[in-house]
């Protein structure tokens, strides 16, 4: 499987995700402004891997900083990392969990301090894996088998730590022996779905076909597709759920056709501060990933564009949500809530 993301002796490698799948290439991040970029650009994006690469980032950030200013510095670090992308709340879980851990290091050795630092950013790096595994194992079996799974965006090792949400639930049930093939919807404008989520599969051997957005809801009313799965970039208490933009749309038309929408993603997705999903940020991009495919115009120029990179699901098209602690349905006020507490971390 691809390595998304490593914390090397040369620094943090991530594996350059605007530039797949014609190139495989590596960027290597040597300072926590490089990190920072690399996340405002795309370089690695997905939830939880943005939230792997903010932990690094703050790890790189301490290793560089003198002594004398390092408090100062740290919330400088924080901060930077915090300001690059404002939905998936996995970056902000991430910066909170290095920060706590900071805190609790006052008066120790600086040296004691960066090796507990980037000790802890490997550990969210470990985590996250695990904790896909979990997510595989637990929506598995609501999988159906001999039939085709529906997803959107990319949810795979590429924007985890490995593995993936749902496409570690895809993974789990071909390890389970079901036999089931993918279908990618396309994921304009940035192409998450064509360029990352078939390459992914393929590197895989996993059974993938592309399909353009516009051709899920025919795909949904045909009887092929057994289910739906989508990761998260954010779920409110209510059980709302941000994601890719697009997602919104899939959602509405399996629930009209009696498709299960599943959505997998880790407990540290869940923002349960907010009430609901009207409360979410959505990130606004460039008005040239509409304009254009690949820097060739397709749209008169000076051509007004809105760019919203996520939308919000209300909970009533969510069949499910699957976690690495279980399985969460209706009535979500309730179920996640239980979930979350069940470790005792509660936001
Ligand atoms: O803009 P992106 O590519 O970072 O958006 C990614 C998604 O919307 C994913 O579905 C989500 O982060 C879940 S990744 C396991």
């Amino acid at each position: 499987m691809v390595e998304t993301i490593e914390w090397t002796t040369r620094g943090v490698v991530m594996i350059d995700q605007t530039r797949l799948p014609r190139v495989t290439e590596f960027v290597t991040c040597q300072t926590y402004l490089e990190v920072a970029d690399a996340i405002k650009t795309m370089v690695i994006r997905g939830a939880p891997a943005i939230g792997v690469a903010a932990a690094m980032g703050v790890a790189l950030g301490v290793n560089h900083a003198a002594e004398a200013t390092l408090d100062s510095e740290f919330e400088t670090i924080c901060a930077t990392l915090a300001a690059t992308r404002p939905t998936a709340v996995n970056l902000f879980w991430a910066i909170d969990r290095m920060k706590r851990l900071y805190a609790s290091l006052q008066g120790q050795p600086i040296a004691a301090i960066r090796a507990a630092l980037v000790e802890e950013a490997q550990l969210v790096y470990r985590d996250d894996i695990a904790i896909n595994r979990a997510i595989g194992a637990n929506g598995e079996p609501l999988v159906p088998d001999g039939k085709t799974v529906l997803t959107h965006c990319n949810a795979g090792a590429l924007a985890t730590a490995g593995y993936g949400t749902a496409l570690g639930v895809i993974r789990a049930a071909v390890e389970a022996g079901k036999r089931i093939d993918v279908f990618a919807d396309e994921t304009r404008p940035f192409l998450q779905g064509a360029r990352l989520t078939v390459w992914e599969l393929q590197q895989d051997n996993i059974p993938v076909k592309l399909i353009t957005d516009n051709m899920a809801g025919h795909f949904l009313k045909s009887g092929r597709i057994g289910c739906v799965v989508v990761g998260a970039d954010r779920i409110a208490s209510n059980g709302d759920v941000a994601n890719k933009i697009g997602t919104y749309s899939v959602a509405v038309l399996a629930k009209e056709n009696g498709v299960p929408f599943y959505v997998a993603a880790p407990i540290s997705t869940l923002d349960l501060t907010l009430a609901s999903g009207d409360q979410i940020p959505i990130e606004q991009r460039p008005a040239s990933e509409v304009t254009e495919v690949f820097g060739t115009p397709v749209a008169p120029e000076n051509t007004q564009v809105e760019n919203p990179a996520f939308d919000v699901t209300p909970s009533k098209y969510v069949t499910a949500i699957i976690t690495e602690r279980g399985v969460a349905r209706a009535p979500y006020g309730e179920s996640l809530r239980a979930l979350a507490a069940a470790e005792g971390d509660l936001k």
